[in-house]
């Protein structure tokens, strides 16, 4: 009895890992996060249980729930995939996870994805780091932990890409207290929605006009010299992504 913890990266299939590919095909059970894709989700056998923790009452939000979930479904069956957006230990509390099934006894596999902290700016054309404009990103969650707030002051630095991700509702919160901190009005920012084409959706702007931003979740929101780059536009994107 395995756990394969498994990142499905941003959305477009063909951005999985072949492992998390060949892992779909052989799963007796999926339980998997709302973000994760449908195009993904069409490549599980047709055999397998499919639960989606995001949406099943009881389940969504309730981590100790799903923690028991895993480990009741890793006794009865050989192959269980735990399938997230992204990577599974970026944000993805891949982490708890695997503490609570070895607490279990259960064993982990985990299998890396692409993280949309990166594959949003790239599909976008923003380099995260570019020589001359950034040396450096950081990449921070716009939630708070437990009523714990972030450090603006540390990162409120003009040479380093800040990569932002769940902070669609808290922008103008972010945007105030960057600025607040130290950061220029007219800093570069690119929010990418959804990303992966075709449904992704860029939106730059000024952090002076974050807050106004016309934005949905889910968004990666990058802020740095850097976002106003645009290395690849539309056509290119969509060579590159085989389509
Ligand atoms: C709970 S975190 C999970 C992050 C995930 N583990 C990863 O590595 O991408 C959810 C946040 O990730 C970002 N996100 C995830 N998938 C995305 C996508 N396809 N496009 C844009 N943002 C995405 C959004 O900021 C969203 O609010």
């Amino acid at each position: 009895m395995t756990v394969h913890l498994v990142g499905a990266g941003p959305g477009d299939p063909q951005l999985l890992t072949l492992r998390a590919a060949r892992l779909l095909e052989r799963a007796q059970v999926v339980v998997h996060d709302r973000l994760v894709s449908r195009e993904i989700l069409q490549l599980v056998g047709p055999l397998a249980r499919v639960i989606d923790v995001g949406k099943t009452p009881g389940l969504s939000h309730s981590q100790s729930r799903i923690n028991e979930l895993l480990v009741s479904l890793a006794r009865e069956h050989e192959v269980v995939v735990r399938l997230k957006g992204g990577d599974p230990f970026v944000f993805g509390r891949g982490g708890e996870e695997c503490e609570a099934l070895h607490a279990a006894g259960v064993a982990v596999q985990v299998v890396p994805g692409i993280t949309s902290a990166l594959a949003g700016p790239l599909l976008a054309g923003v380099p995260v780091t570019h020589r001359g404009l950034s040396h450096g990103v950081t990449i921070v969650t716009g939630t708070t932990v437990h009523g714990a707030g972030i450090d603006f002051r540390a990162l409120a630095n003009a040479d380093i890409t800040l990569v932002v991700l769940m902070g669609v509702r808290r922008r103008a919160i972010l945007a105030a207290e960057l600025q607040e901190a130290g950061l220029s009005p007219e800093t570069a920012v690119a929010v990418i929605e959804r990303a992966s084409p075709p449904q992704q959706r860029t939106v730059r702007c000024r952090l002076g006009d974050l807050a106004d931003a016309k934005v949905t979740s889910p968004a990666v929101i990058m802020i740095g010299a850097v976002a106003s780059l645009e290395l690849n536009g539309e056509r290119d994107t969509a060579i590159a992504m085989g389509a």
